[in-house]
């Protein structure tokens, strides 16, 4: 099954072949006139110049044969086509053939929402923050809309495998070396013929870390001297000296661990952690290959690959090696495609990385092509715009300093403690299961805002707004579905449960059915152009449909069997839907609220 829509285009395309004309005419859409009909077809005016009729005349025609088409499909008289102007259709749905259809998709686990095709393997790349920072807010688009991809091609039945990509191997591990060496440059670490153990506990802390990260990074920009001492320690590192070795683990170690406590909270997970590093021992083997393959040029000492530069777009070449040695950024991201390729066997890689990498990602992408790593192997960049604060500018503290995630956190909850505080203290018998969904709602404020706009945009995190249970908020689809499920529970304790749907009976019932029809669409959507956005936009306008039918149909008081069976399980799929919408999302329904 598709949607309802897709199934009219169908009929309208089958119609228009039928008479001889271009079946692509046959494009249903939501109608202009919403008061007026559901959906309307304007292909009798599109093809009228080349059949040279009347477009009228051809509606006419087209009018016939949809209305037996549709008949002949529905196995009851199911739509009531009229002509309007020039000649548009317009297509009502009549109510017996809605009840039909949405009894049809609730029989149906998947809603209705078919599988991909073409199922694949496919890579996705997210997360990706940097060994030895703190997670700032610049890193937390990445893992909130990876995530909510993943999800969507697991669900559409891709095999997914979610890699974080961490930043582990770059200079700045060099920075933090020598930035420690000065400090303590009597610790064995330093010591080029140190025999003995090292110690097995860090010499210093993840806060002592981020204290040290930025002063040595200002440094590195402004100090020459030091500036060639990291990028000695960074060589040496990577040519594997022991002591810096040593301390690079532990480096590694204390921010993996803090990094898993994010991840964690944000209820985002990965199958794989290849960061970096993982490349290692391939780059010098994948540099010799395409040295050997005579894809390489030396240039001012340093190995490249040239790229070709498109009409409006020069391409500076990908850096392989260095002048003076050394891989780059470049060359670690080149190994890891033919990691991904080779080895995991994909057949499909998405980048979910800011849109400021953009050029990166070209070069990346046309060294690949080139060189014929990824052969048959679709690359693409799934960039994404930056959360900016109230001012427009990227979302800082109060001071005007990076946030981290770690503040941000506490931010969202403080907030989400407020609102579910005012819901009243006799709510939540107990703190604990309080405490927990005052953290899903926190979460849900900030993946949602997230998640709610293009990808490419920018948007400003207006937490007042976007932790509001009312409007187009986390919160407010968690409400409503918290509502469908205490309404059904309410039901079921005076003993009714959801049965039949039947023809539905007014507007609100008509506008809320034709909503849940368009569920496959939305996802198939959501899905080819990986843009979670649409989830939440479909997510939100259920919520509303629904409660306006709630308002206006008595469930609990209804004294006519039938009616409130139908109307339960109207709710019941309103809820199902709202399950799988937040699950794609990664948003938890709260178990009240
Ligand atoms: N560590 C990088 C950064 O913070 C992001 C990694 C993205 N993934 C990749 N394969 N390059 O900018």
């Amino acid at each position: 099954m598709t949607s309802l829509k897709s199934q009219l285009g169908s009929i309208f395309s089958q119609a228009f072949i039928n008479l001889g004309y271009d079946g692509e005419a046959g494009v249903v859409t939501l109608s202009d006139r919403p008061d007026l009909a559901h959906f309307q077809c304007n292909g009798a005016l599109s093809i009228a110049k080349l059949a040279k009729k009347p477009p009228r005349i051809i509606a006419t025609q087209i009018v016939d044969h949809a209305e037996k088409i549709a008949e002949e499909t529905f196995g009851t008289s199911a739509l009531t086509l009229t002509i309007a102007g020039p000649g548009f259709i317009n297509i009502i749905v009549n109510p017996e053939l809605l009840g039909k259809l949405i009894n049809t998709q609730s029989a149906d686990p998947r809603l209705g929402c078919q599988k991909t095709k073409n199922p694949h393997l496919v890579v996705v790349d997210y997360g990706g923050p940097n060994v030895a920072k703190p997670m700032h807010v610049g890193h937390l688009r990445s893992p909130i809309i990876g995530d909510a991809i993943v999800r969507l091609h697991r669900f559409l039945g891709n095999t997914v495998i979610g890699d974080n990509h961490l930043g582990d191997w770059g200079t700045q591990m060099g920075m933090l070396i020598a930035a420690l060496k000065e400090k303590t440059p009597d610790a064995p670490y330093f010591s080029e013929n140190f025999q003995g153990e090292y110690p097995s506990s860090p010499p210093v802390s993840l806060s002592d870390l981020e204290e040290m990260y930025p002063r040595a990074s200002k440094r590195y920009q402004e100090d020459d001297a030091f500036k060639g001492l990291v990028l000695r320690a960074t060589n040496e590192l990577q040519q594997g000296r022991v002591g810096y070795r040593k301390l690079w683990e532990h480096f590694v170690q204390l921010t993996v661990d803090d990094l898993k406590s994010d991840f964690n909270y944000l209820g985002v997970t990965f199958d794989l952690w290849l960061g970096e590093s993982f490349y290692e021992n391939l780059m010098p083997s994948m540099v010799a290959e395409l040295k050997k393959g005579g894809f390489t040029q030396e240039s001012d000492g340093a190995l490249v690959i040239p790229l070709d530069a498109s009409e409006n777009e020069p391409m500076p070449p990908l850096m392989l090696v260095k002048s003076g040695g050394g891989f780059l950024y470049h060359t670690s991201d080149l190994a890891t495609i033919l990691y991904r390729v080779r080895t995991l066997k994909a057949q499909e890689i998405l980048y979910v990385v800011d849109s400021r990498q953009s050029l990166h990602f070209s070069q990346v992408f046309s060294g690949a092509k080139k060189t014929r790593i990824a052969e048959g192997v679709p690359l693409k960049h799934l960039a994404f715009g930056t959360m900016n604060g109230p001012d427009g500018k990227p979302f800082k503290t109060r001071s005007g300093g990076v946030i981290k995630l770690k503040e941000l956190f506490s931010l969202i909850t403080t907030e989400a403690r407020k609102r579910i505080d005012a819901l009243g203290e006799n709510r939540f018998p107990e703190p604990l299961i309080k405490e927990n969904i005052i953290k899903q709602v926190g979460v849900a404020t900030l993946k949602y805002a997230d998640l709610k706009h293009r990808r490419t945009a920018d948007y400003i995190f207006d937490i007042e707004k976007f932790s509001n249970f009312e409007g187009n908020t986390g919160p407010y689809l968690q409400y409503a579905s918290v509502r469908m499920k205490s309404l059904l529970k309410k039901a079921a304790d005076i003993g009714a449960t959801p049965g039949e749907i039947i023809a539905p009976e007014n507007d609100v019932q008509i506008n809320l059915i034709l909503e849940l029809l368009k569920l496959a669409d939305i996802v198939q959507t959501a899905f080819e152009e990986n843009e979670p956005h649409h989830l939440c936009d479909y997510g939100f306008k259920l919520a509303q449909n629904f409660n306006s039918f709630y308002t206006e149909c008595h469930m609990l008081k209804e004294t006519n069997r039938e009616r409130q069976r139908s109307w339960l399980a109207l709710t019941q799929l309103c809820y199902r839907h709202m399950e799988l919408i937040l699950s794609l999302l990664g948003i938890d329904i709260p178990e009240f609220m």
